[in-house]
């Protein structure tokens, strides 16, 4: 299985994608392993703050999911990606399936030690998880449980202050499995649990703003690359991409490259994912963002 899935992840870009793409469409494993696999490694990135990198920045695969290397300190929290492998001790391996269910989707711990019952810092993106169907849902959690223990104990979170948890407007419940034949729901779908908003609409100051600032970036994000600000990815047609081509914009996904051909800095260096979407996947989420309303 580890041999499996470490080949996939790495697997060549463009076989990746058939494959997907025959699984998700022609027959869609939905509530599998399989479909899991999928919404984790191609869509929801969940290593990007889950797994460790190593010094060259790539992850380190026999680490997987054992936390992250980021660590977030922020007004409310100070907190680094889990250790969320079936470890007993340093990982989640004594939750059962319905606890990570509703972890993903409430934010709230089990009543287990360490940590009965404390919610999680919204740097977890489970208010973007609130929508997936509960095939998905299922599948999901299925695959996670499925990679292997690793011992590895993370620094402990330090919650400062209240954390505000901000809902995602239409995306506040689990979403009804017809209206994913929609491209454009379909898109709306999964770009909410690819969790582009959770930097596309954050205003300069860091807020989340999902109703008045929607796609419209202007966030300084910093790490190890320097600083980079998040772009406007509204349908605006100047400062948004909405005179961007089709092409373009999915190339700009499964590539990491701006509209000029200008690699992204890490935030949006997000091809490790993205270019394993099915390509059915990557159309809708261009037909969604086409609706984004206009911002300056
Ligand atoms: C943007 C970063 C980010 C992404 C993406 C992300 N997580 Fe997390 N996750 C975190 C952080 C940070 C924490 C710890 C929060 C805290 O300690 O309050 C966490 C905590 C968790 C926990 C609780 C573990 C514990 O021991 O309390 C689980 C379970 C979890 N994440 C699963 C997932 C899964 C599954 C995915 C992908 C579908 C995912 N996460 C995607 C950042 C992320
Ligand atoms: C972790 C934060 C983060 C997430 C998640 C994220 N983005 Fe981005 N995005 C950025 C940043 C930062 C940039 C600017 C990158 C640069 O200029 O190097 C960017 C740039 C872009 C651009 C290029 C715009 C331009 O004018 O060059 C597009 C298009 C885009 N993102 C779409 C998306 C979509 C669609 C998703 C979800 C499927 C997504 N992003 C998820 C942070 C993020």
């Amino acid at each position: 299985m580890k041999t499996k899935l470490m080949s996939l992840f790495f697997a060549v870009a463009a076989f990746g994608v058939c494959e997907f793409a025959t699984r998700a469409y022609a027959a869609p494993p939905e509530g599998d392993a399989d479909r899991g696999e999928y919404l984790v490694n191609a869509v929801m990135a969940c290593d990007g703050c889950h797994t460790p990198r190593g010094a060259d920045g790539n992850f380190v695969m026999e680490k997987r999911f054992s936390g992250g290397s980021q660590t977030w300190d922020e007004p409310a929290f100070l907190v680094k990606g889990a250790n969320i492998t079936q470890d007993p001790t340093t990982g989640i391996g004594t939750w059962s399936a319905d606890e990570l269910k509703s972890v993903m989707t409430e934010g709230v711990r089990p009543n287990h030690a360490p940590y009965n019952g404390v919610p999680l810092a919204p740097q977890m993106p489970f208010p973007f998880y609130k929508i997936l169907t509960p095939r998905d849902l299922d599948a999901v959690v299925t695959y996670v449980r499925s990679v292997p223990p690793v011992r590895n104990e993370v620094q402990p979170p330090v919650y400062k202050a209240p954390m505000h948890v901000e809902l995602i407007p239409g995306a506040e419940k689990p979403i009804d499995e017809a209206a994913l034949g929609s491209p454009v729901k379909r898109g709306f779908y999964l770009a909410t649990i690819a969790h582009c908003m959770e930097c596309h609409a954050r205003r300069p100051d860091g807020v989340y703003d999902f109703r008045n600032w929607l796609g419209k970036g202007g966030h300084e994000m910093k790490g190890p690359f320097g600083t980079v600000v998040v772009r406007n990815v509204t349908s605006h047609p100047k400062s948004g991409i909405g005179e961007w081509s089709d092409e373009e914009i999915k190339r700009s996904l499964t590539q990491g490259i701006s509209r000029d051909g200008r690699p992204f800095k890490p935030p949006m260096a997000r091809q490790v994912w993205f270019s394993h979407m099915a390509p059915t996947d990557l159309d809708a989420i261009v037909a969604y963002l086409r609706t984004v309303p206009p911002l300056e």
